[in-house]
Formats: structure tokens, sequence, C-alpha cells
């Protein structure tokens, strides 16, 4: 099933480097191209030759990288996917910050594909904020993350950070290359929040981080579909494999959509825009001994009423952020706007927080998602949306 795919398999230093030998000959069995690259620890723990002989490919190692002229760049060119299994703590921490001091960490640096990490290591330095820092640098990278596991581990603890098992792994990789369930869908995306300019130095806004609309669109990129992301302000980088508009306000957010609207079949309002804007924009900073007793607002359109009033408007799904009675005020929502599905969530736990609780509602009722991370809050939205869009069963 991965017949004429070449991926880069990368191995870290860790005592799991021995399973990576059996994931080399799953991804082998199934039809791939395999190329490994070893980093100087991985070959403490497991011996070069192993992969050549499941590969039927001479090994990558900082060694031999001196004998080809820029290795590192050509590894990471044409080839479906790097994956790299085990990464150790280190390998992470040197990803996150972007570093390029070996052969693996210069391949990953200048890919032009997708790169997935299967983190393996001690749950201790798991659960490290260090760890679990640069973890969250690489999912807002765009990288993505497979496992750990949990349980009994190499150094005699239980615990999460066990590497995610290679059939496991195989699994997953043959799902993200399936047709995606957006295949052949234009999505377009709003996130993060909106500045509404006081005076040139002060502004109204919110705590929206950008993080849960970056997700969906990520999401919906892995589902198959053309994205175009319009992001407020944020401190994200845009992800792969889609358009991205930055804009600043409500007004230019409004703009972006509408001129972008009509070329999508499905709009997805994740953006905490700003309902209010003040009524005067000074040109000069506002003195302190002249500041104003009171701001007069005005109040910004609604871009989703707008959008979801269109004549022929896109499938439209809205996000609300309550602070009590969710389902009450949510499905009032939704029927005032004449949504086919909207997301709520509980505006205290999920601004600017990594991960978030989502209920769906739609005219079957309510569904409620447990917990986790953003991502795979907005992988199960994307799926959900996937669902209602299919033509029904006769
Ligand atoms: C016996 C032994 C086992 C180790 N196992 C792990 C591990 O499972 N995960 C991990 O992150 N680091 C582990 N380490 C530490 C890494 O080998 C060390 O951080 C190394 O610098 C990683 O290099 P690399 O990321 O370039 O491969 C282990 C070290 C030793 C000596």
């Amino acid at each position: 099933m991965l017949a004429g795919k070449q991926i880069v398999l990368g191995v870290a230093g860790g005592i799991a480097a021995y399973k990576s030998a059996e994931l080399a000959r799953l991804l082998v069995k199934a039809g791939a191209a395999v190329q490994v690259v070893m980093t100087r620890s991985a070959t403490r723990f497991v011996g070069p030759l192993t992969f050549q002989a499941l590969t039927g490919n001479p090994v990558w190692l900082d060694e031999t990288a001196s004998e080809d002229a820029m290795p590192h760049i050509r590894l990471g060119r044409g080839q479906e996917l790097i994956l790299v299994a085990p990464a150790t703590a280190d390998l992470i921490a040197r990803l996150a910050q972007g570093r390029a001091d070996d052969l693996l960490t210069q391949t990953c640096l200048a890919r032009e594909c997708p790169l997935w990490v299967v983190p393996a290591m001690n749950r201790q330095m798991w659960q490290n904020p260090a760890t679990q820092r640069n973890l969250q640098q690489l999912r807002d990278d765009g990288i993505r993350i497979v496992g750990p596991a949990e349980g009994e581990q190499a150094c005699g603890e239980t615990g999460p950070g066990r590497m995610t098992e290679p059939q496991d792994i195989v699994q997953e990789l043959l799902a993200a290359m399936q047709p995606g369930v957006l295949a052949g869908q234009r999505v377009l995306v709003t996130a993060g929040p909106t500045i509404e300019r006081i005076d040139p130095v002060r502004a109204l806004t919110n705590f929206s981080s950008g993080r849960m609309g970056y997700a969906v669109a990520q999401a919906a990129v892995e589902a198959g579909a053309e994205v175009t992301l319009v992001s407020g302000p944020t401190c994200l980088q845009a992800p792969a494999g889609l358009d991205m508009v930055r804009v600043e306000s409500a007004s230019g957010m409004f703009a972006a959509v509408m001129e972008r609207v009509k070329d999508c079949d499905i709009f997805i309002s994740v953006a905490a825009v700003a309902d209010f804007r003040p009524a005067v924009t000074s040109p000069e900073k506002i003195k302190k001994d002249a500041a104003p007793a009171s701001i007069a607002l005005l109040p910004n359109a609604d871009i989703l009423a707008h959008v979801a009033a269109l004549p022929a408007p896109p499938f439209c799904v809205g996000f609300a952020a309550e602070t009590s009675r969710l389902v009450e005020h949510g499905e009032a929502k939704r029927r005032a706007k004449r949504l086919p599905l909207l997301v709520v969530n509980q505006a205290q736990q999920a601004l600017g927080s990594p991960d978030n609780e989502l209920l769906l509602l739609d005219d079957r009722g309510e569904h409620l998602f447990a917990r986790t991370d953003k991502l795979s809050a907005a992988r199960q939205l994307i799926a959900h949306i996937a669902q209602m869009l299919k033509p029904p069963v006769t």
C-alpha cells in the first residue's frame, strides 16, 4: 500500500531504536523505498548494518554524509515523509529550536515534505515542562507527533513515553495516505483575535491565541481540502499546505472573508472577532492627561451571520465561546444564524489553552468530544463535518 512512496526514516539514540528496525521492515514490506538516517548516538544502540540489510539501501550517518554533495538537501526532497522514530527528548529539543547540528536535523530543517515525530523516552523526561514546551512548538510548526504510548518502560518505570508500536505507526501512515474525507472541498477558516485600534499604540482585543483555528485549518489540509486561513494577529506559524491571509481588525477580516467566500464550499468561523470597535480611532497617541473618561463603541459586522445569510451560502460552521448554559446559548445562536453546525466551548477553559472540549450542536442534537489537544479536537470536528456532508444513503 506504500508502493512508490519514498520515506526517510530518522533514528535517534534511545532504547527504542531497536523497534525502529521492525518499523523499517514493515515500511519496506508495504512497498516503501526507505532511506535511513541515524544520529551518532543511535548507532550506539543499533548497528547501521541492520537497517542497510532491511532496507536494501546504505544508511546515512554524519560520517558518510561528507562523501556526498549536499545530502541534507537532497534527502528531504521528493520524499513522501520524514518519519523520526524514535525521537529522543534531545532531538525534539533541537528540532523545536530549528538547530542543524547533525545530518538528521539538517535534513528535517531543509525538508519539503511533512515531518512526523515518534517520541520515546522515560515518563519523567516526557512529562518535563521543557519537553512539553518543545513538543508544543513542533505542533505549532505543523509537525505531527505520533504517540507516545503508556505502559511499562525499559527503565522499569510505568507511564507515558513508550514508543508507539511499529505496526500502529504504519497503520497511522496508511490512514493518512488515504484520499482525505474533504478531498475536492474548498475550506475557508478564520482564526485568532482581532485588534481594534484606539490610537496608534492602544487597542481593544481578546485572549484568543488562534490555536484552535490553526488546528482546524491544519486538520482540513490533512483531510485533503484546499484551505484558506484568514487570521487575526497571532504568534503562530502558518500550517504547511494552505493559503494564508493575515488581517488585523474585524473590518479587515470581514473584507478578506467576503472577497473569498464565493470560492469556498465550507466556511468555518473560529476567529474571536471583536464585537465592538472604538467609534473613533485617534490618529495621534492620546496623551495621558487627555484620557477620555469613556470610549464610545460601535458594533462590528457579524461575519458569520453575513456569510450564512448569503443567497447561496457555503456549509457554515460557527464557534461560540460561552461562559455558562452552553447548550441553551449555543442553540439560540445556531438557530438565529441558521447554521447547520455550531461548536460551543467554555470560554474560560478554551481561550489561550493548548487543549479544548468541544460541544457540537446540529439538527441531530448534541455531540460532546472529550477534552483533548486542539489538533486532535480539530480532526474530530473535520470528521464530523465530512460525515454531515455525505449524501444520505437512499
Ligand atoms: C542507555 C541509554 C538509554 C537512553 N534512552 C533514551 C530514550 O529512550 N529516550 C531519550 O530521549 N533519550 C535517551 N537517552 C539519552 C540520549 O541517548 C541522549 O540524549 C543523546 O544525546 C540523544 O542523541 P540524539 O538525539 O542525537 O540521538 C539514553 C541514553 C542512554 C545512555
